[in-house]
């Protein structure tokens, strides 16, 4: 694999051309080129060469990219090709929601647990995942090796027990708490903000209106 540092852009690029590709395995097709593989994704063909040459290529001039070894290979650098073993603190409305989602086993990413401080929900259990109290969640973690923690508690609580987490061996945080969380370098934070991606499609949608009635908007 490439050893130099891989841009975040082509990182983000890269879910994308795997869900394409795996939608392409699943319709049997082999190869397929980067000119075919534009015209679906709807991306330049030379920005799909040039994110795919990051990684060695894959392609060869005349055949185009073997769909079932890109696709292990994109696996391969997402490390979604290994088990992640996940716990979800707070298990309301959203950790809930993410605990009945089922799909996220078939990328490697299992649910051993769930967390809540609220005595009505510990002890339920949603799509076989118990929900359990927070005394015994460093132990739970050593227990089960788990390596990432979804955080969908209210943004006050989260920095608290992002330190707990971290203190307890956890190294990815997916963070849905209204909070931007100080963790220490070795820990890696992603922050899924529903309402941002809400704003931008707002702006997008409001420009475009203004746009074909002719506002002009100063920035
Ligand atoms: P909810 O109120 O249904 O669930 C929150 C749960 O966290 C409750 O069951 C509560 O008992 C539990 N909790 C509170 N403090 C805790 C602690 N210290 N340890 C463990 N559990 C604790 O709320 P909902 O709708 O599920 O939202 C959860 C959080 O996610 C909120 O902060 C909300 O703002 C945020 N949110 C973020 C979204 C995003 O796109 N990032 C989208 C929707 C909600």
């Amino acid at each position: 694999m490439a050893e130099k540092e891989i841009s975040k852009a082509v990182i983000s690029r890269l879910p994308r051309y795997y869900r394409y590709l795996g939608e392409l395995l699943e319709d049997g097709v082999e190869r397929i080129s980067s000119n075919e593989l534009s015209q679906k994704m709807k991306v330049t063909a030379s920005q799909i060469r040039q994110d795919l040459n990051n990684f060695g290529g894959f392609g060869q001039q005349g055949y185009g990219y073997n769909v079932k070894y890109l696709y292990t290979e994109i696996a391969k650098i997402l490390g979604i090709d290994r088990q992640h073993n996940l716990i979800i603190i707070g298990a309301g409305n959203l950790g809930q929601a993410i605990a009945n989602y089922a799909n996220f086993e078939k990328r490697g990413f299992v649910i051993k647990g769930m967390f809540d401080i609220n005595p009505r929900l510990i002890g339920l259990v949603v799509r076989g995942i118990e929900i359990r109290g927070v005394d015994d969640l460093e132990q739970f973690i050593v227990d089960n090796n788990v390596q990432i923690a979804a955080l969908t508690i209210p943004k006050m609580k989260a920095p608290e027990i992002a330190d707990r987490l971290v203190k307890a061996g956890i190294k990815a945080i997916w963070n849905f708490a209204h909070v931007d969380l100080n963790t220490p370098e070795d820990v890696v934070v992603e922050n899924v903000h529903l309402s941002e991606s809400l704003m931008r499609l707002s702006y997008r949608v409001s420009n475009m209106q203004d746009q074909k009635n002719g506002v002009q908007k100063k920035l």
